[in-house]
């Protein structure tokens, strides 16, 4: 079955700040979405709220993935679901193990009584390990503790990897990644486009895009998307920054923090 993601006019405040004004989305399974826009827009709080973080009150609009509620469901529900995100500062996690999270996550995604054995979950997480040019020891290792910005990015693409979510929303992934690192971060993502895996991937740079190549690129300001467009919208504002899309609209401030 192909997936199909749908955002209408979601709005979410924080106490009590409106951040998002009214977002629209369609996502299709197979399509990769980049949302672009200047800081302070609201591209993470969208991430966030998409998730059920619960610092952020949803006021108005529906999210829906093949038809289910996913503003009724609480976090867990939404993995099961099938939503990921691959934060933009994943948080580090003492005393559990990268392997022991990771199994956790997978048996939440795959629900009781139909867990993974450990011998398939050691041989599917080593193989993943290998294509993301991970060091083993990453496995036993605290999640994220002493991880590298890098490192920790990584990681988040092998939890992708392995939970095969339907929606994936990945915040920043390429932010402090070298060079091989964000190739080999972008054959991960690639490996995983599907007819029933749709994407958003929040970026700040078309150097990305020159390797996941998006279907359609958005651009965020003030709470909203404002403009949308194909790939060469990611080119342009690449080449010319955002002056000339708050002038085509009338923007001032694009932010949200402030009115
Ligand atoms: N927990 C919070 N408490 C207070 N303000 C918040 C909180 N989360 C978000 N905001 C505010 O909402 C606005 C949007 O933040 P958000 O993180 O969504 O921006 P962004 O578009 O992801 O920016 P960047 O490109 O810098 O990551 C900012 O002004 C931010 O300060
Ligand atoms: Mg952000």
């Amino acid at each position: 079955m192909s997936t199909k993601f749908v955002i209408d006019g979601l709005k979410a405040e924080i106490e009590g700040k409106e951040i998002l004004k009214g977002i629209n989305l369609e996502i299709k399974g197979g399509e990769i979405h980049a949302i672009m826009g200047p800081n302070g827009t609201g591209k993470s709080t969208l991430a966030s709220a998409l998730m059920g973080h619960p610092k952020y009150e949803v006021t108005e609009g529906s999210v829906s993935l093949d038809g289910e509620d996913i503003l009724e469901m609480e976090v867990d529900e939404r993995a099961r679901a099938g939503m990921f995100l691959a934060m933009q500062y994943p948080s580090e996690i003492p005393g559990v193990t990268n392997s022991d999270f990771l199994r956790s996550a997978i048996n939440a995604r795959r629900g009781e009584g139909n867990e993974i054995s450990l011998i398939k979950f050691i041989r599917q997480m080593e193989g993943k390990m290998k294509d993301l040019e991970m060091n083993p020891e990453f496995a036993h290792r605290y999640l994220n503790e002493g991880f590298s910005g890098g490192e920790k990015k990584r990681n988040e693409i092998l939890q992708m990897m392995l939970l095969e979510p339907k929606l994936v929303i990945l915040d920043e992934i390429d932010s402090g990644l070298d060079i091989d690192a964000l190739r080999i971060v972008a054959n991960g993502v690639n490996a995983m486009r599907a007819e029933d895996r749709g994407f958003l991937i929040i970026t700040h740079y078309q150097r990305l895009l020159d390797y996941i190549t998006p279907d359609y690129v958005h651009v965020m300001m003030q709470g909203r998307i404002v403009k949308s467009g194909g790939p060469e919208l990611a080119q342009r504002l690449e080449k010319e920054g955002y002056d000339w899309v708050k002038e085509e609209l009338g923007i001032t401030d694009e932010t949200v923090g402030q009115a």
